[in-house]
């Protein structure tokens, strides 16, 4: 990054650290106490990123001075934050019922969601008990499809999957996303439509893949049934902030669930977006889950800034993206359960700090959102590992490792985290040049220096380590509400709106009118767009009516 763009008040510890290896920040047993933290059963360990005490401070400091705690209680008191849309930020009312401190929300807004989760604690309860038609559903439902794409997706996705050791038996949940209908198509082949309980999710009812998918779905539903609506509609439910397009669209009124303006879908999982979620784990889980993330809200509400692990959290990717100008950063949870974790974070974080101007419309003074990527280890190792440890980037690691699995299988399990330990102790310590000749035993000196000089681990490489004591509904809430704070505090560090998301527009409306040209006898001529557009929707033609 260009050293104008750095925040100048951080260039002396910049300065001292750029000589500085890792290898010899961790010889100072200081950095553990301040950098290592536990909150319930989540272990932060920071002492692996490069930054000594004195720069932690200096970024303590700057914390200090933004006032970030009168921006947070804003946020938990319900004050229209999000300005571009003008709405509150609420999604941690959502999981008030779990606080020990007392909500400063608005009254109206906690009475409905306690409203609503009741309605989902008692739906979930007759699911489990093989008879919902109390709520309008089809009896002998073993097939859950969740219907939602971005925060109508991700959230309940990730916490399905990770959750699996806890789901209810005889009840399978299946994520309908893309538009792409082979999905669709596959998943009609596989489930029984009498035995299918479709979930639409969508905030806005209005989204094309949604609906597209519970077109298909509707579809296939009401041939199982020769049409009959009222049979169909009782395989369906909604959860939307649009009640009369849900209901337009067909699904009763009394089966749709509400979302709200004053949550926004990427921070939704909490809310009814998460009835796939409830489903499959039951209502006492689904409640833990509410309880970890609440754990996290009174935590964030009431730390300093030196032990509160989500603005410890956003000053670490404050100094990597802003300050050590790293690009992107590698997720790496050491778990399939949560291979889900990377692209939740993806649109938590790039959709909601992927921006260009303050929420003032100014252009920002710094570079905001980094890519997030990853996958899990240890097969991320056997992929891309090559480049994290001798490429010519630095990429920031996060490494999300459980310490006692769901199974039995201990080997596994002990060879799981062994390997999630080495890879950060090797990123940050590597291996030098004299280390690496030492080892090449055989051949002229030359043949070992040439050996030796690609043998050698240049190290510095930074990570975060964070260790769940197990995956439960519980530490899965926790971990969720972390990112989530982590995102506001860098939100409000770079002064941009972490809650709205116009980017996505301009790509949706061009699709719109691209549609009629590419519809098969289309009523729109391809001639209207540029020539790369142009060429390509006369290209799918030309072959889509070739032999
Ligand atoms: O296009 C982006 C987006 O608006 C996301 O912010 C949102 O999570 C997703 O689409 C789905 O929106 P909806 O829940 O309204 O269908």
């Amino acid at each position: 990054m260009s050293s104008e763009r750095r925040p100048s008040f951080l260039a002396e510890h910049v300065d001292r650290l750029a000589g500085t290896h890792l290898r010899e920040l961790l010889k100072d047993a200081a950095r553990g106490k301040r950098l290592r933290h536990r909150l319930g059963p989540v272990l932060l360990d920071l002492s692996r990123q490069k930054l000594d005490l004195a720069a932690l401070d200096a970024l303590g400091a700057h914390v200090e001075a933004t006032k970030w705690q009168a921006a947070r209680d804003a946020m938990f008191s319900g004050e229209a934050i999000n300005t571009s849309e003008d709405r509150p930020v609420l999604h941690t009312a959502l999981r008030a019922s779990g606080s020990e401190l007392p909500s400063p929300a608005p009254r109206a807004a906690l009475d409905e969601i306690a409203q609503t989760l009741g309605r989902i604690d008692t739906l979930v309860k007759a699911v489990e008990l093989g008879d919902a038609s109390a709520f309008g559903v089809a009896p002998g439902i073993t097939d859950i499809v969740n219907i939602g794409i971005g925060g109508s997706d991700l959230g309940p996705r990730l916490a399905v999957r990770a959750l699996t050791p806890y789901h209810v038996p005889g009840l399978r949940s299946h994520f309908l996303t893309n538009v792409d209908g082979q999905s669709a198509y596959e998943l009609m082949h596989q489930l029984d439509p009498r035995r299918t309980l479709v979930i639409v999710v969508s905030k806005t009812f209005t989204t094309q893949e949604t609906l597209l998918n519970g077109n298909v779905m509707r579809d296939w539903i009401s041939r199982a049934y020769n049409g009959d609506k009222n049979a169909v509609s009782r395989h369906f439910l909604a959860v939307s902030a649009n009640v009369a397009e849900a209901e337009k669209w067909g699904i009763p009124a009394a089966q749709v669930y509400p979302m709200w303006d004053f949550v926004g879908g990427r921070f939704s999982v909490w809310s009814a977006v998460g009835l796939s979620l409830a489903l499959s784990i039951g209502s006492y889980n689904f409640h833990e889950f509410l309880r970890g993330a609440a754990l996290v809200d009174d935590h964030f509400r009431s730390a300093p800034w030196s032990e509160n692990l989500p603005v410890l959290l956003s000053l670490v990717e404050y100094w990597n993206r802003d300050v050590q100008g790293r690009g992107s950063r590698a997720v790496i949870p050491y778990a399939d359960l949560l291979t889900d974790l990377t692209s939740y974070l993806q649109q938590l974080e790039m959709e909601s700090l992927g921006k260009q101007v303050t929420k003032q419309g100014k252009p920002v003074e710094q570079p905001t959102s980094a890519v997030v990527w990853g996958s899990v280890g240890t097969n991320a190792q056997h992929a891309y590992f090559q480049s994290l440890h001798q490429g010519t980037d630095t990429v920031p690691l996060e490494f999300i490792g459980i310490v006692k699995p769901a199974h039995d299988l201990v080997a596994n399990h002990e060879a799981l985290l062994s390997n999630l330990l080495a890879q950060a102790a090797a990123l940050a310590l590597g291996k030098t040049f004299d280390e690496a000749l030492a080892e090449a035993k055989s051949g002229s000196e030359e043949a070992r220096r040439v050996l030796a000089a690609q043998r050698t681990f240049p190290g510095d490489r930074p990570s975060t380590v964070m260790l769940l004591d197990a995956l439960t509904p519980e530490s899965l809430g926790a971990l969720i509400a972390l990112y989530e704070h982590k995102v506001f505090m860098l939100g409000h560090l770079w002064g941009v709106n972490a809650f709205d998301q116009w980017g996505v527009e301009l790509g949706k409306a061009i699709a719109r009118q691209i549609l009629p040209a590419l519809e098969e006898g289309g009523s729109k001529n391809a001639s209207s767009f540029d020539a790369s557009t142009q060429a390509l929707i006369e290209a799918i033609h030309e072959r889509r009516t070739a032999q």
